[in-house]
């Protein structure tokens, strides 16, 4: 690790590289596994997609694989699921965590939980209160990750999210439509909405862990932490939480004040 700064929360954690990075993450999930699998707890993770965490389920993979780390009392739930794919659809969130973790440890389907991407207008509120319910009758997020989008969303939290926001529909913002266009093959086949946990629910979790990479996030990552708590960038809404910490590469890291964390 290149730097750690300060102790003020978040805890700010940089690295060469988004691999070491993801691998002081996972290191720090699979102890939390580990510590309360030996006092015969389960752990809830809470999961997020996109490119970021792909080295944080590499990593998490090649423990399972390598150094025996099992998942069988672990149960997950997903920050969100865009609304509106048919099933199966390539680029869901499902599809996404089946071939990056869940297909390659020993997380069975009944623990792990997204929300449903197919719901019609009038179940919407009774689809994502369930979702709610189902996070607390777990116990609540021991350990949460998160990337962080370029609008500063948190899950699909996009500008003017509440903090107090619990898992709904959301319109997404069109700089996140444009970012996801070169997945859906052009910007008219990506969703227009997405069911997202709400920045409480995220907020809600007893540990949270965001990491970024690369200079394309570095304006926003020093907005996230240095800027005023404000609802236009939810990410900043982590300074008020006692246990978070925003793991880094250099590039993410580059616009941060040297020595202001
Ligand atoms: P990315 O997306 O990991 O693909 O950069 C992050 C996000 O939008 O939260």
């Amino acid at each position: 690790m290149r730097r750690q700064m300060g102790m003020s929360s978040p805890s700010i954690h940089v690295h060469d590289t988004p691999a070491e990075a993801a691998a002081a993450v996972a290191a720090e999930c699979a102890a939390l596994i580990r510590l309360r699998a030996a006092e015969g707890r389960s752990t809830v993770l809470g999961l997020a997609t996109g490119s970021t965490p792909l080295p944080f389920y590499a990593e998490l993979i090649r423990l399972h694989r390598d150094d025996g780390l099992s998942f069988a009392g672990v149960t997950t739930f997903n920050l969100d699921e865009y609304l509106g794919l048919e099933p199966g659809h390539p680029e869901s969130y499902a599809a996404f965590m089946a071939k990056h973790l869940f297909d390659h440890v020993d997380l069975g389907s009944d623990r792990t939980h997204l929300p449903p991407g197919q719901v019609e207008e009038g179940d919407l509120e009774r689809v994502c209160g369930e979702y709610e319910r189902s996070i607390v009758e777990a116990g609540g997020i021991d350990f949460q990750i998160l990337g962080i989008g370029r609008t500063g969303h948190i899950g699909f939290n996009e500008p003017g999210s509440p903090r107090d926001s619990r898992t709904r529909r959301i319109d997404l913002d069109p700089v996140t439509r444009q970012d996801a266009a070169p997945a859906f093959g052009g910007l008219e086949h990506v969703p227009t909405h997405a069911i997202t946990m709400g920045c409480g629910t995220i907020l809600a979790a007893r540990r949270v862990v965001l990491m970024a990479w690369g200079e394309k996030k570095a304006e926003i990552v020093r907005e996230a932490l240095e800027e005023d708590v404000t609802d236009r960038v939810s990410a900043s809404f982590l300074q008020e939480h006692g246990n978070a910490a925003f793991f880094l590469d250099a590039g993410a890291a580059s616009a941060l004040t040297p020595g202001a964390a």
